[in-house]
């Protein structure tokens, strides 16, 4: 049977950036964009151009490198906003603006301070005036699913003759519940007379751990055709409707959900390994397709039951969704060009002949000190390379610490800058405790620590561990990624990469506010 397609709009570059201590730099929003591609991600939402400069010049970077999807920005219903967003998109193969305003009774009186009328007005000269600028233009009634059925179907038919192309239903709270949901968004089609001259999208929040399910819901009893998800269902709060949840759902369950999407699932895995190391968000073990879990099989009846036939407890394969089962790819005797091959085929791009022998210099001292180098090795490696401001106020020369039962961590190090080396040391209340002050005593940079978190990048007691670490300070919010095979060396790592950020001023955009 012929199936029909789902359109798959990833907002991990802009729901997903919403979450606190999620913001990207343009270089990493790049990164992220160029993964999404590479999955074939119809429509990728950028950001939200209007809310600051660096996400105008992210979303304006990821439109002007992006071939193969649409990219989407963001903007309230203001005129300004919507060129603002025009600006940034215009430069892309193919681009849609996403419009939006509140739409329950609740966020109009408390928060928007307008009547329904003057709602209903706004958005009607919004798409009107987005649809003289953009061929594309997609609408969305915040909160939605919380919304009065009959002002909704007044505001959609509006939009829907000024033009708009795509009517995305957000469930803005994560209210909704499967069947009810699917049921509203049915009603609303067959209620609205122009329904069928748009494209109908769903866009969930996990606050009760239903934004998968509502999502599936929307399509199969709903009738929508674009699910709005993102990589590790990062987002507001609780987050969004996961992207490889849905996408591995419609795959696996197509006897059930007669759908199909376009997406390479073989990338799945390094784009959500990628995702996290950009964000410091790490996936929990247990997290469905993605988690490192997720293939695992920890029983004895388990094991014995996959070595005998593996869909006795599997229902997907690992490799189909990009799990590398820790493929052994490169050693110490490796050479350059073997190197940059598996680089490639991981899809992992660097920006130039020179980031590619720094790599590659990064790797043969990993290899000195471990023998076998997993796809992992070389992710890891790449994401700390690339989290690195090309302008690095800190170096870290020497680093010494010493821990033992019944003894005080004691830390001793030496920090570089452009001018000179500066010895530290100090006891801490465990060693990286130790080490984080013995860095602030040199580099007084008086942030808070906001993230500590360490991730073995492979199995195993020799692997290298990979830990990430979140400073703000005056509001600023930065990551910084370290990997060795000393964990206490890596979390050093991390803490300097992440004041070098700090230090740079790496542009991140602002946590943004709807509304
Ligand atoms: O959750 C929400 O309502 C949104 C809209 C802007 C689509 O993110
Ligand atoms: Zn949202």
């Amino acid at each position: 049977m012929n199936k029909e397609r789902l359109i798959i709009f990833d907002t991990t570059m802009r729901d997903g950036e919403q979450s606190p201590g999620a913001s990207m730099t343009r270089d990493e929003k790049l990164r992220i964009a160029r993964a999404l591609e590479r999955l074939r991600v119809d429509v990728i939402e950028a950001g939200f151009p209007a809310s600051s400069n660096g996400d105008f010049e992210a979303v304006r970077l990821v439109a002007d490198t992006i071939k193969d999807s649409i990219v989407c920005g963001l903007c309230r219903t203001s005129d300004k906003d919507i060129q603002r967003c025009v600006d940034a998109l215009k430069g892309a193969n193919a681009w849609r603006v996403h419009t939006f305003i509140s739409t329950s009774a609740l966020h109009m009186e408390k928060k928007l301070r307008m009547s329904p009328e003057q709602v209903h007005e706004q958005a009607r000269l919004a798409v009107r005036f987005a649809r003289k600028l953009a061929p594309d233009v997609e609408f969305s009634p915040e909160d939605a699913s919380r919304s009065d059925f009959d002002f909704l179907c007044r505001i959609l038919e509006t939009v829907i003759a000024e033009g708009a192309t795509t009517i995305n239903i957000p469930d803005t709270v994560g209210y909704a519940v499967p069947e009810q949901f699917g049921d509203f968004i049915r009603r609303l089609r067959q209620a609205i007379p122009n329904s069928d001259k748009a494209v109908w999208s769903v866009h969930c929040h996990n606050d009760l751990g239903m934004a998968v399910a509502n999502s599936l819901a929307a399509v199969t009893i709903g009738g929508v055709r674009q699910i709005e998800c993102t990589i590790n269902g990062l987002g507001e709060r609780a987050g969004n409707t996961a992207l490889e949840e849905v996408v591995m759902a419609v795959k696996t369950r197509s006897d059930a959900i007669h759908f199909e999407t376009r997406i390479d699932t073989r990338h799945i895995v390094p784009t959500s390994r990628l995702v996290s190391q950009i964000t410091g968000f790490v996936v929990q073990p247990n997290k469905a397709v993605v988690g490192a879990n997720a293939f695992a099989h920890a029983s004895g009846i388990h094991q014995d039951g996959v070595l005998k036939a593996r869909q006795t407890y599997e229902i997907m394969t690992a490799e189909d969704v990009g799990w590398t089962t820790n493929k052994i790819v490169l050693g110490k005797l490796s050479g350059r060009n073997a190197f940059k091959q598996r680089m490639k085929e991981l899809g992992i791009e660097l920006d130039s002949e020179d980031a590619y022998n720094k790599a590659f210099q990064r790797f043969k001292d990993l290899a000195d000190k471990k023998a076998d180098i997993f796809d992992e090795d070389l992710q890891a490696l790449v994401a700390q390379e690339a989290g690195r401001t090309t302008d690095e106020h800190w170096k870290l020369v020497h680093l010494n610490q010493a821990s033992g039962m019944g003894e005080r961590p004691h830390a001793s190090l030496v920090l570089a800058d452009a001018a000179r080396e500066y010895p530290s040391e100090s006891q801490g209340d465990g060693p990286v405790d130790a080490v984080f002050k013995a860095i602030e005593q040199v580099a007084k940079s008086g942030a808070e620590l906001q993230l500590y978190s360490v991730n073995a990048v492979t199995q195993g007691t020799e692997s290298q561990g990979e830990v990430t670490v979140r400073l703000s300070r005056a509001g600023r919010i930065v990551n910084g990624v370290g990997a060795d095979t000393d964990i206490i060396v890596a979390s050093a790592k991390a803490y300097i990469a992440a004041l070098n950020r700090l230090e740079t001023g790496a542009e991140r955009v602002n946590p943004q506010h709807t509304g």
